[in-house]
């Protein structure tokens, strides 16, 4: 399939224990759908365009090899591939805090709140944002604080997908979800727009196409 054939363009910015299985999943559920990783280690995308992934998960590396050069794509290029995505999943990391208010206890958001800046300097469309962590509520209200103040005129819909992997069966969790993959939860009220997204985003499990609200 030639790029300008894909339905729509889905990234995910973090190419971590999270982000990789979760997308070469999607690649390979959603042929339709042109899946690319990005992240700002260089190493890390490297390593994910070698047999030699790095993290190690049972069953990965089939399901990467199935899909990768094909629908799944990786690079350190984010600007430009937040300009060309429909649906961004942000998939950083939240850290413990090691100093000040939380210190040991509370997550630390700065990388999050970095990706959610750099989405916004770099988007040139309306986007639907998917945050995919532990923390759904307060990593979803920093997200939408942060997005939905911009002076560009463009609207972002943030979703929150909380996230059900396990290490060591990212794959099998991935193929048999434990958690409803559908029950993605807005942020306070939905819109009729955050409707239509989420209903997008169902999209992406092709077994399961109804949502719950
Ligand atoms: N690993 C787990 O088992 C697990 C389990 C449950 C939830 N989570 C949650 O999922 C989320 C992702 O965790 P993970 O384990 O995949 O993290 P990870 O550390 O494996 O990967 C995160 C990646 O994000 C990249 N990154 C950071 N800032 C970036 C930026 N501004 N632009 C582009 N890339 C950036 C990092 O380089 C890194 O490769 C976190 O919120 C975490 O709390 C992880």
């Amino acid at each position: 399939m030639s790029e300008k054939e894909f339905k729509k363009r889905i990234l995910c910015i973090g190419a971590g224990y999270v982000g990789g299985p979760t997308m070469a999943m999607i690649a390979a559920k959603c042929p339709q759908y042109e899946v690319t990783i990005v992240d700002i280690n260089a190493d890390r995308i490297d390593a994910w365009q070698t047999d030699d992934l790095p993290i190690y998960e049972p069953g990965l590396l089939e399901v990467v090899k199935q899909v990768r050069g094909k629908n799944l794509f990786f690079s350190t290029e984010i600007d430009e591939n937040i300009k060309k995505a429909d649906i961004i999943f942000v998939s950083v990391n939240t850290p413990t805090k090691t100093y000040g208010e939380g210190a040991g206890k509370a997550s630390d958001l700065q990388f999050l709140e970095k990706t959610a800046r750099n989405i916004i300097s770099a988007a040139e469309s309306d986007k639907i944002i998917v945050e995919k962590s532990t923390l759904p509520v307060r990593t979803a209200h920093a997200m939408e604080r942060i997005l939905n103040t911009n002076d560009k005129n463009i609207h972002f819909d943030i979703l929150s997908n909380p996230e059900f992997l396990a290490e060591g069966s990212a794959i099998a969790d991935l193929e048999n979800p434990d958690r409803d993959p559908n029950r993605i939860s807005g942020n306070g009220k939905w819109n009729k727009s955050q409707k239509r997204s989420c209903g997008n985003l169902c999209q992406l499990d092709p077994e399961r196409k109804n949502y719950h609200q």
